[in-house]
């Protein structure tokens, strides 16, 4: 075990320095929001799953660890970002001294959260697959507030539209740990619910697999309506 915390990675200028252009490169593409906060709620998801399942604790650290790192490789390229930010992640953590089979726990998560590539193989990267695909919320779209406050066209497109039309999300077990389950309260105005799975469909089966792999099952909740 290191003495590489959570709290010390989050002070790591590098490592900020990789979330900021990431998600600087990506919000030139027109992508939603993947900073601080997108990371941040990541990593709190991750370790509220493996820590109630049970996990011993710096396995759930390790599991934070890897959520807050999991995007930096979108500063290389949205293409790929999984596998070339495990890369990063490495030459980060084993600059930094962290033992070797952490980082192989850390890298291996974040080099399979994306969808395509996905694979729960280790408690961490379910953890974090349910943790990223679930993070839906309306602060994320960034184009929209702008064109919203222009009287324009504010959601042309449907990513946008879905994750703006989320007006809260939460992510939480059941009273028995057996499940775990989304909860959505989506503005139907906005953005139907059949919208929403057109969208996330692919998203939320990972997210069935990867909570399988925990031993438990994985629900949604739409506007009180059990959906999954
Ligand atoms: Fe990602
Ligand atoms: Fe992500």
């Amino acid at each position: 075990m290191s003495n590489i915390t959570y709290d010390y990675i989050k002070t790591n200028k590098d490592v900020q320095t990789y979330i900021n252009s990431a998600d600087a490169a990506l919000l030139s593409i027109g992508y939603t929001e993947h900073s601080n906060a997108h990371v941040e709620r990541a990593a709190a998801s991750a370790f509220m799953i493996l820590d109630t399942l049970g996990y011993d604790e710096r396995t759930c650290e390790l599991a934070q660890i890897a959520a807050y790192m999991h995007d930096i490789g979108n500063v290389v390229n949205r293409v790929n970002h999984a596998q070339t930010g495990a890369v990063m992640a490495f030459r980060l953590l084993d600059n930094l001294g962290m033992p070797a089979e952490e980082i192989a726990m850390i890298i291996s998560a974040i080099g399979q959260h994306d969808e395509g590539a996905a694979a729960p193989v280790t408690p961490i990267a379910a953890a974090l697959i349910i943790a990223d695909k679930s993070d839906v919320r309306r602060s994320r779209v960034r184009p929209a507030e702008r064109e919203l406050a222009r009287g324009g066209d504010p959601l042309p497109d449907i990513h946008d539209r879905v994750n703006y039309a989320v007006k809260s999300s939460t992510l939480s077990f059941s009273e028995d740990k057996k499940e775990l389950v989304l909860t959505l309260d989506i503005d139907t105005s906005i953005s139907s619910v059949m919208e929403y799975f057109e969208i996330f469909l692919s998203r939320m089966s990972l997210c069935k697999t990867a909570a399988r792999s925990l031993g438990v099952s994985f629900g949604v909740v739409i506007n009180n309506l059990k959906i999954l």
